[in-house]
């Protein structure tokens, strides 16, 4: 089966996470965001995968390659500008010199593992030309919402449905941004225009072969924000999510690389990564990942958190639910919690107090003592 995964987007919404790596990369627990989608696609047949990228994509290339190493073939489609998401689909069609009859197509920020294989088998019983992934939500406001009749037929799309189009909606669906679709689709794409599926295709499409396959147990999570990244993190790590960091983590729920130096206590779920190094009477854990590197000093306290590559964290400091990005320093007594996110390299002198979700661009210093927040 043949995929083509949509990275065109800038990721805005999850720096400064994302101001020195794009999305599809940055590191969720211990690998590239996108290899968690190359390896849940593999597992279900796919071994073609296109990226669809609306920017050149040099970060992404480096950090995956041609897919040798994932047993997949992995192609780059750059577009001259940003196509949009029919657009993008478009333009990968004709530079490959023409997708498969049957393929799948996907955005490239969700983390999930719906079975395509059930929604592959459903797109062939009912001979649509297009099926969506379908997920329940609470809240369908910032998603394609996909109402259906009962026979999987699709009735209805709304994207960004606004709170007057929800009345009388008993049960929210909405389109997990996975889709298995004919060809034909794209005999509906103009060439060479920025077009939105979401805006122009699936509507054209109610009533003329367009289905909705309800994936109801599956774990879904779009990771665009900070919040939503920390969730899915504690998510891989609890086991919601069948990934490959599940078997790493085995029945212990830990995993700890061999050359770790641990005078403190580490408490599962975590993943401590090569080289690092954890002082007298700190305590990490639990749902916390340290990546490689990392430097804990003693009586530091890192909990629900990630902190990344390099990163040193000062004697008595405390992490709580914080991202720390690759290369930041934690002054001794500092206190980060309440979603703060530390962009690279960041230096926070002894004694500050971050919170509420406070973000701090990369390379920024703060003196010692400068903010209690
Ligand atoms: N190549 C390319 N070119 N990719 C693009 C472009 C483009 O011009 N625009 C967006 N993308 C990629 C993004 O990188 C992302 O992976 C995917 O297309 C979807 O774009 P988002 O910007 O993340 O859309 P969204 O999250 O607001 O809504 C979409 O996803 C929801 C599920 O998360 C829609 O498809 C909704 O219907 C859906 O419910
Ligand atoms: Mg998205």
């Amino acid at each position: 089966m043949q995929a083509v995964i949509l990275v065109g987007g800038e990721g805005t919404r999850l720096r400064p996470l994302t101001s020195r790596q794009p999305k599809p990369v940055i590191t969720l627990v211990d690998r590239p965001f996108l290899v968690y989608m190359l390896e849940w696609l593999r597992g279900h047949g796919v071994r073609d995968v296109i990226l669809s990228c609306g920017f050149e994509p040099t970060k992404v290339r480096e950090a995956l390659g041609d897919g040798t190493q994932l047993g997949l073939k992995l192609r780059y489609v750059v577009e001259p500008e940003p196509r949009g998401t029919a657009g993008a689909l478009k333009y990968a069609d004709e530079q490959v010199g023409g997708l498969d009859d049957r393929f799948l197509m996907l955005n490239g920020d969700v983390l999930t593992d719906v079975d395509v294989t059930a929604q592959i088998a459903q797109h062939e019983e009912t001979g649509a030309v297009g099926t969506l992934g379908l997920v329940p939500v609470e809240d369908p406001s910032a998603y394609g919402l996909v109402l259906c009749n009962g026979h999987k037929a699709v009735t209805g799309f709304l994207e960004k449905p606004a709170p007057s189009q929800l009345d009388g909606i008993d049960r929210y669906y909405i389109s997990a941004g996975v889709y298995v679709l004919e060809h034909s689709v794209l005999d509906l794409i103009p060439s060479g225009q920025n077009v939105s599926i979401e805006r122009a295709i699936w509507p054209a499409l109610v009533g003329h072969g367009l289905h909705g396959s309800h994936a109801e147990g599956a774990y879904w999570m779009d990771i665009g924000t900070p919040e939503r990244y920390l969730q899915g993190t504690f998510d891989i790590l609890e086991g919601n999510v069948r990934t490959g960091v599940t078997e790493l983590l085995g029945a212990s729920y830990s995993a700890i690389a061999d050359d770790v130096v641990a005078d403190g206590r580490v408490v599962p779920p975590a993943v401590v990564g090569a080289g690092s190094k954890i002082g007298a009477g700190a305590h990490v854990g639990s749902l916390v990942v340290l990546g490689r590197g990392v430097t804990i000093g003693p009586g530091a306290r890192v909990e629900r958190s990630v902190v990344l590559d390099g990163v040193t964290v000062g004697a008595n400091a405390v992490v709580s639910d914080c991202i720390v990005a690759p290369g930041a320093t934690i002054g001794d007594g500092a206190v980060l919690r309440g979603g703060a996110v530390i962009g690279d390299d960041v230096r926070i002198g002894a004694g500050n107090v971050l919170a509420s979700g406070i973000r701090v661009f990369p390379d920024t210093t703060l003196p010692p003592g400068a903010i209690k927040f």
